[in-house]
């Protein structure tokens, strides 16, 4: 008997549209070959959402992937909706899945593959065999605070505010994730904050003090934002789970995305989990909607690809089909099957589509 579930597709903007269709045969090959099978319900978001409803997540939209068993998102955004009020922008419709959702753990781990160590800009010694996961805070802080907006001052002048506020039970269960994440891989942990400038990461670091007493098997240590910054670039080794507010999160996983050489390899899980142990997760690449290339078909599709591969292991607990689509990207990469953002000299430089295509190639 196959397992049935229900998965919104969500591909958005930009390069999300070409990606989604690279994910969407991957999905469909585990349909057919696997003991899963996966009903998909295409929806709109962001951009392509206010085209057509004038909102970036209609109400509607929120309703039906919350009956959905696991959200793929692509991406959202683009030069056409900049314009728009904050309220109306593409993004709002993803900080909205986030919030609605409650998809308050965000990992977003940063691996390299070794036929790409030559594609990051650091040293290969530096990043060989690096393996680093970050799991950001995404439903609270900075992002949502509230009071927010731009107000008048008086003619001339207007005055922009966002408010950064954590409670103790925001920490705590963002800090349990990392605790119980970092017990299944080397029991490290590094927590990142601002504590000696701001209020709310000094309270983030005393609950993550406090929250480590029931996980006596992880060294745990603490970063200031600033140096965890220069320390990945340094030394990026040095770490293996690194939790941090939101914002933190957001530009740190950037930075440690390059380090593996580009953008378009990185997946990610957003998880929520409800006091009652029920489980909502959303899986999107770290990248952006990438207008300049948008439509060329030459984005990467890997990092939705392997967003998949996240969706397998977190939302369904099938560790050995993830393993299985992991297996095949680094096939396809140790082939010399390159995009344009990974080219390298005497590779072989392929479509998006036809890099989903190696990879259906690969699973066999
Ligand atoms: C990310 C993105 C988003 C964020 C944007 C698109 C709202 O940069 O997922 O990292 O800032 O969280
Ligand atoms: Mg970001």
């Amino acid at each position: 008997m196959k397992k049935k579930y229900i998965i919104s597709l969500l591909p958005g903007d930009g390069i999300g549209q070409e990606i989604s269709k690279e994910a969407l045969k991957i999905i469909n090959w585990l349909s057919k070959n696997t003991d899963l099978k996966f009903e998909i319900n295409e929806e709109l978001v962001g951009g392509s959402s206010i085209d057509q409803f004038g909102s970036p997540l209609t109400d509607k939209t929120i309703q039906k992937i919350k009956r959905s068993d696991a959200i793929i998102l692509g991406a959202v955004g683009g030069p056409k909706w900049e314009k728009l009020s904050f309220e109306n922008r593409p993004e709002r419709g993803l900080l909205k899945i986030r919030k609605e959702l409650d998809l308050y753990a965000n990992f977003r781990p940063a691996l390299v593959f070794d036929s790409l160590i030559n594609s990051s800009s650091l040293k290969p010694e530096i990043i060989q065999d690096l393996d680093i996961l970050i799991i950001r805070e995404l439903t609270g802080g900075i992002y949502f605070g509230e009071p927010r907006g731009v107000e008048n001052i008086d003619k001339k002048n207007q005055r922009g505010f966002n408010t950064l506020v954590y409670t103790t039970q925001e920490i705590e269960r963002i800090a349990k994730v990392a605790f119980e994440t970092a017990m299944t891989r080397s029991k490290k942990l590094c927590s990142v904050d601002k504590a000696n400038v701001l209020e709310s990461t000094e309270l983030w670091r005393k609950v993550v003090i406090e929250t480590a007493k029931k996980y006596p098997d992880v060294e745990l240590s603490h970063m200031y934002v600033d140096n965890a910054s220069m320390q990945l670039v340094r030394n990026p080794k040095q770490f293996d789970v690194i939790v941090t507010t939101n914002m933190f999160g957001d530009i740190l996983s950037d930075c440690a995305s390059m380090l593996t050489g580009s953008l378009g390899m990185l997946p990610s899980a957003s998880i929520g989990i409800s006091d009652k142990g029920n489980k909502k997760a959303m899986y999107e690449p770290v990248h952006g909607s990438a207008p300049d290339i948008a439509g060329k078909g030459i984005a990467n599709p890997l990092a939705m690809i392997l967003s998949v591969s996240m969706m397998l292991k977190y939302s369904f607990n099938n560790n050995k089909l993830s393993h299985l689509i992991n297996k095949a990207v680094n096939s396809v990469l140790e082939k010399g099957f390159r995009t344009n953002d990974i080219f390298s000299d005497g590779k072989k430089r392929i479509s998006t589509s036809e890099m989903g295509d190696r990879v259906l190639e690969e699973l066999g």
